[in-house]
């Protein structure tokens, strides 16, 4: 790989241009769309790609094609983005909070199943940081229950997806600004089932009635005649060609910008494993990290501050802190059900360090500067 790479190439751009000059005239509208979701289906060797205005978006509309039973009760890891639960509760359902894996920090099996109960609807699975989720016995056991599984993979790149899973109905993605892929804003919804694919397709366009495999929207061909058309309640939820176009060229490169956090995630863990006093995030044999981001676990509260004062005087990019524990968030705090002892373990002693370095030269001088400050801890 060349020293440095651009995030956005003269690929993007191209595409980018080329979706302009179609003037967003009504009769291409949805062209670059579909080049999109086709180049989705073939990268992740699946039958259906719904695209969305963002990963909530898709989660949300997920959650609704399921056909969940009214009051269904949906399990969430406790340690993810806001987003993941949030979306629960726009779809009218109970988010039911789980606790973490303390090695891996994906959702915790053993939790999951002292809370799965008749009511239980869905379970949103997060790979975490970037750590693709494996599917164990049990969740091939709920599902036969009806239980239905959605991957929320909004911080995994898609370039490094294999397959969607047996056990698992849907899994999105995100393309926002901070991810593997960008267009600012964007995201994506896969599944082999064509039933839940025509509720995606329809639910992100206000209830339309839609073809699955075809983002132009197609209620009559006579134009001039009037015809219903919404056959459920549906958002206005869809990706703007634009977009589309450079996401086209963003997943032609994604292997490149993917395998960049990768080196980044692996520079990382390599020095780290010289501190015995930071843990970082387990990855079980044969599973793929794609390092949205790394997570870095003090032993102790007072190790992390001395961390961040050394960090503030230095020069290096700013770890973020995690967010809070969903369920201490002021909107979900009515949903806690119990404490879970990992999730809070992890949250309150966790740093994330950023991953995006498309120039090795400065990935190296930031490793060299976080092991002095390692050092001196
Ligand atoms: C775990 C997780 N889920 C969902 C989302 C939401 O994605 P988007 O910003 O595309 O709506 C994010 C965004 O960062 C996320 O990290």
């Amino acid at each position: 790989m060349s020293q440095k790479i651009n995030r956005i190439s003269e690929l993007e751009k191209k595409y980018l241009n080329q979706a302009l000059n179609d003037n967003f005239s009504m009769s291409t509208n949805g062209e670059w769309l579909a080049k999109f979701e086709t180049s989705v289906k073939n990268v992740t060797q699946t039958k259906y790609a719904i695209s969305f205005s963002n990963c909530t978006a898709a989660l949300h509309s997920s959650l609704l094609a399921l056909n969940l039973k009214k009051g269904a009760e949906v399990l969430v890891p406790s340690l993810t983005y806001g987003a993941t639960a949030m979306v629960v509760l726009q779809a009218g359902f109970i988010p039911v909070f789980v606790d973490i894996d303390k090695n891996t920090l994906l959702l915790d099996e053993v939790d999951a199943r002292d809370k799965i109960n008749k009511k239980t609807g869905a379970v949103i699975v997060v790979s975490i940081f970037g750590l693709e989720f494996k599917y164990s016995n049990f969740f091939r056991d709920i599902r036969k229950k009806g239980i239905k599984i959605i991957e929320d993979n909004a911080e995994f790149s898609i370039s490094k997806f294999n397959k969607l899973k047996k056990e698992c109905d849907i899994a999105c993605f995100s393309f926002q600004a901070s991810k593997h892929l960008t267009s600012g804003h964007g995201g994506v919804a896969i599944t082999n089932n064509k039933k839940i694919a025509d509720n995606l397709r329809s639910i992100s366009a206000l209830g339309f009635k839609f073809n699955s495999n075809s983002s132009k929207i197609n209620v009559n061909k006579d134009k001039m005649s009037v015809k219903s058309r919404h056959s459920l309640i549906g958002y206005n939820y869809r990706l703007a060609d634009p977009l589309a176009a450079i996401l086209l060229g963003q997943i032609e490169r994604g292997e490149i910008l993917t395998n960049c956090r990768i080196e980044a995630g692996n520079s990382f863990q390599k020095i780290l494993n010289n501190y015995d006093f930071v843990t970082t995030q387990e990855i079980p044999k044969n599973s793929i990290h794609t390092f949205w981001t790394f997570p870095i676990i003090f032993k102790s509260i007072k190790l992390l501050n001395n961390f961040k004062y050394e960090i503030a005087k230095s020069t290096i990019k700013k770890p973020y802190a995690p967010w809070a524990v969903t369920y201490d968030e002021p909107l979900f705090k009515k949903y806690k059900r119990d404490t879970n002892k990992n999730s809070e373990y992890i949250n309150s002693r966790m740093l994330l360090m950023p991953t995006g370095f498309w120039d090795k030269k400065i990935l190296k001088k930031e490793i060299n500067e976080l092991q002095k400050i390692l050092d001196k801890l």
